[in-house]
């Protein structure tokens, strides 16, 4: 069985990301099933932020080196650091069990929304994706798709193509954690505040064929999962 997680970031009732990411994914559970399929709208639902506990814990497990998770618990001390441990583990293991990650992100002041960045904190724990023996990345092999929208426009040669801090920081963020640079692929819709705001009104032939070649990438990329 193949296993896709997708995450949801957008806290808009009307949200570009979401409908590409359902795109992703309903295309993905006809061709899989609902067997290997887990969502999370991570605005709706969101991740506690992390705590004094989580951290305690976290700098506890660094002193021992790479602690797997299934021996976390005998480093927790008292039952806060406990709740905390049981946060946390239901998505250290969902992110583990992923042949997919699937993340829908506005951007939001030029990088991800809290939401997004409050399950990225919290699932990062140390050692986490680290092998016991030998240090290598649990996730090497973990493909992930992630699919914006965005009000502006961030490509080469646009006035604002360096205020994007949302590729680059997830791009980062998933290549330290192990993932391969060639199994990340990124999808933007851009200038989606075109049809809303408008001074922009013009660039709304921008923002539809941003919109159609993302929907053409999603297509492509889900026929190859
Ligand atoms: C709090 C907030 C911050 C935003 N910041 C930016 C920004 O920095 N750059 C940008 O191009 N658009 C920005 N926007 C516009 C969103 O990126 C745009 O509406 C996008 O479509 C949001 O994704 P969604 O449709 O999936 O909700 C912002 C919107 C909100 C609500």
């Amino acid at each position: 069985m193949t296993n896709l997680l997708h995450l949801d970031s957008s806290h808009s009732g009307d949200s570009v990301s979401r409908r590409l990411s359902s795109l992703f994914a309903e295309t993905w559970r006809e061709r899989h099933g609902e067997a290997g399929y887990r969502y999370r709208n991570l605005a709706a639902d969101p991740v506690p932020l992390i705590s004094p506990a989580y951290c305690a814990l976290g700098r506890r497990v660094e002193r021992h080196g790479y602690v797997s998770p299934a021996k976390v618990p005998s480093l927790v001390e008292g039952a806060t650091e406990g709740r905390e441990w049981a946060l946390t583990l239901p998505l250290i293991e969902e992110l583990l069990a992923a042949d997919t990650v699937l993340v829908g992100g506005p951007m939001y002041n030029f990088s991800v929304s809290a939401s997004l960045k409050a399950w990225i904190d919290r699932v990062t724990f140390p050692g986490a994706y680290a092998d016991p023996d030998s240090g290598e990345s649990l996730l090497r092999g973990t493909r992930v798709v992630v699919v914006t929208a965005r009000g502006g426009a961030y490509g080469p040669g646009t006035p604002r193509e360096g205020f994007d801090f949302q590729e680059p920081y997830l791009r980062t963020y998933f290549t330290n954690l192990g993932v391969a640079e060639e199994d990340l692929a990124f999808v933007h819709a851009e200038m989606t505040l075109a049809s809303l705001v408008p001074d922009l009104a013009h660039l709304q032939p921008v923002a539809e064929r941003s919109l159609a070649a993302a929907r053409a990438a999603i297509t492509d990329l889900v026929a190859r999962s």
